[in-house]
Order: C-alpha cells, then structure tokens, then sequence
C-alpha cells in the first residue's frame, strides 16, 4: 500500500532531498510521488525529481488538511511550524496524519518527541503524539555515533567541536560559498556576504546562531539540549564550539568523551561493529578517516580517529565523527522516521 506523503518547503536544500530519500525508499512508500508545497513565491514552479518533474502547489493549511496525508514533512522556518505543525496533524478523514518537522519550534516540548529512529524511536507511542521533531544536524550526526557508546560505557561528559559545512544554511548559503570560490578562481571582486556574518571561503567563523546569555550560541546549546532529550537522560554533560567552515554538505564533529566505565579504541570499534547507520573508518597510518568529502551524499555516519583520551584516560576517548548535514542531518533523518513508523 502506498503513503499519502507531502513535503512542504520542498524547493528548499532540505525539501529537495526529502523527496530523493522518499523515492529511494519507494519499497516502502509506494510509488506515488510526494505532492510538493512551497510559499506563493515559488508555486507554479516545476522541480526535477526522481519521479520526474513536479509541480509545486502554493501551501494551504486547509488544502492539505482535505487530501488526508499519511506524512507530512515540513521543511521550513520555526515560524510557520509553530503556525501550522499542530493543525495539519487532524485531517477531514480522522485518519492519522503525522507531522515530521525539521525545524527547532518543537524540539523542546515536553509533549513532542524528538526522534533519532534508532535510538528512541518508541518515544513516539510513548508521548501519543502525531507530532514528531526531527533533532539538528550536529546532534543526529553525533547521537548516531554517541548512543551505542552510551549504552556500554555510559556517558558522563562531552566536549565537542563542530566544524560545520555551508549547507547548514541552505541552499543560500552553499551559492554564497560557491560563488565565492569562484569568484577566487576568476580573480573576481569578491561577493559581498550575505547569509554568513563572514566570507566563508578561505576561512572559519567560530559563531553560528544566536549567542545565549551563557555567551554560546544557540547551535551550541541543540547539542546539550537534544542530546539528553534523545538519550533520555539529564546526566550528561555537553560543551560545544560550533564552527562554521567552507565544505559544503557534510558536517564533522570532533568530540572527547568520558564515561563512567572504563573505555579502549578497540572497545569503542567493537561496540560500534554492525549498528546501522554507523561506519567505522579508522586507519589513520593509510589517512583512512571521515572526511566530508567522502561523506556527502552518504546515508551513515562516519567515525575514526579513536584513541584514548590523554586527559581522561582509561575513562575518555577522542574521536572525528562526520555525517551529511542533509540527509542524517536532516531529510534522512525525517524519512527514516516515517519508515519505521509504516514498518
Ligand atoms: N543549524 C545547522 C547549521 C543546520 O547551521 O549548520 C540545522 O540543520
């Protein structure tokens, strides 16, 4: 049987591949494209997709609400979740219609679960809720490293540093990096920033978000604040440097770690052998290791660079963990979600 599935902000980095990851998973979902909703500005357009082209409808609450959609994946600001998210989880059917969103409007109610399908997907049944919220990028990336450590070790503390590509800023932030490598290239003047504070080319901006009053930014703070949702549990503790740096859809995370248990590289490697979603590159003497280059486009998450912490000891690890920022990060994320709810 197919899924009834819309995808709203579909012209957007995130909405565009939330519809390759529902075509790739046409086994599960049928073969019936998403119906594809943007704002006014960009109904009427047709986008290439794997199913071929679509056209894209000008979004409507009530619209949506009558077709009666099994999904519903929203990829758009905060402000429009917290408009419309709750009202289009009813339908004109009474059938169950799950909201997906990508946004941070609800990540931090109590009531919506905030799912990584591998580790706490049962919180969905648990809250009854038909709104689900899909985690930041930097948080989906580590958690998928971080739980299977988690549950053998258990986690006491972690520091990490994100070293995060354009894409985090969609698609207008991957133009502004191109176009300013190429400007380079061309020996243009250089294009005036726009999306990031700073050029991003040739560089690293050590801010993204908006600083708290604690004096880190509010990206800083998704991994503290997700991480425990995620993991259900108030007991770890999260510092984080959040860098934006001119790849352009991979994030990667370099993160110590202390536990409460004694850890080793090997431990490490053997726990996180056969989980999915997780790889394991780690041959640092053949520089085997995540890069984002070679982690764009990928469904897993990848970890290397394990080794012993010189500050913990027996009790740390460091390691480099790299992820696409939007696909685990994002779209994959929400689609594995809808998955594992129709499986
Ligand atoms: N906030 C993230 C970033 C993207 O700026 O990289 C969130 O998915």
């Amino acid at each position: 049987m197919s899924s009834k599935i819309a995808v709203v902000g579909c012209t957007g980095a995130v909405g565009i591949e939330l519809v390759k990851c529902c075509h790739a998973r046409k086994s599960v979902f049928g073969d019936a494209p998403p119906d594809l909703y943007a704002s006014a500005r960009s109904a009427g357009k047709t986008l290439d997709t794997p199913y071929g082209p679509l056209t894209v409808v000008e979004f409507n609450v009530e619209t949506l609400k009558a077709k009666a959609y099994d999904f519903i994946f929203l990829a758009v600001s905060g402000g429009f979740s917290l408009e419309n998210a709750i009202p289009l989880t009813t339908n004109a059917s009474g059938t169950p219609t799950y909201v997906i969103d990508n946004s941070s409007a609800y990540r931090y109610h109590d009531e919506v679960p905030l799912v990584v399908p591998e580790i706490n997907f049962d919180s969905i049944a648990a809250l009854d809720s038909k709104l689900i919220a899909n985690p930041n990028c930097t948080t989906a990336i580590a958690a998928m490293a971080l739980y299977p450590i988690h549950q053998e070790f258990k986690l006491k503390k972690l520091i990490v540093s994100t070293y995060q590509a354009a894409s985090g800023a969609g698609e207008p932030g991957m133009q502004e990096l191109l176009e300013g490598c190429k400007a380079h290239v061309n020996g243009d003047a250089r294009p005036e920033n726009k999306i990031f504070s700073h050029p991003l080319p040739f560089n690293c901006i050590p801010m993204i978000d908006k600083l708290q009053e604690n004096g880190y930014t509010k990206e800083e703070m998704k991994v503290a604040w997700e991480m425990k949702k995620i993991f259900g549990t108030d007991d770890i503790k999260v510092s984080t440097t959040a860098v934006r740096i001119p790849t352009l859809r991979a994030h990667a995370e370099a993160i110590t770690l202390e536990t409460e248990k004694d850890i080793s590289p090997q431990a490490v490697v053997d726990c996180l052998k056969g989980k999915p979603g997780v790889v394991v590159e780690d041959d640092p003497a053949n520089n085997v290791f995540p890069l984002p280059l070679t982690c764009s486009g990928r469904d897993d998450v990848s970890v290397g660079r394990i080794r012993q912490s010189l500050i913990f000891d027996n009790k740390g690890i460091d390691l480099f963990v790299c992820g696409d920022q939007l696909l685990r990060g994002a779209a994959l994320n929400a689609v594995l979600i809808a998955e594992a709810i129709v499986t």
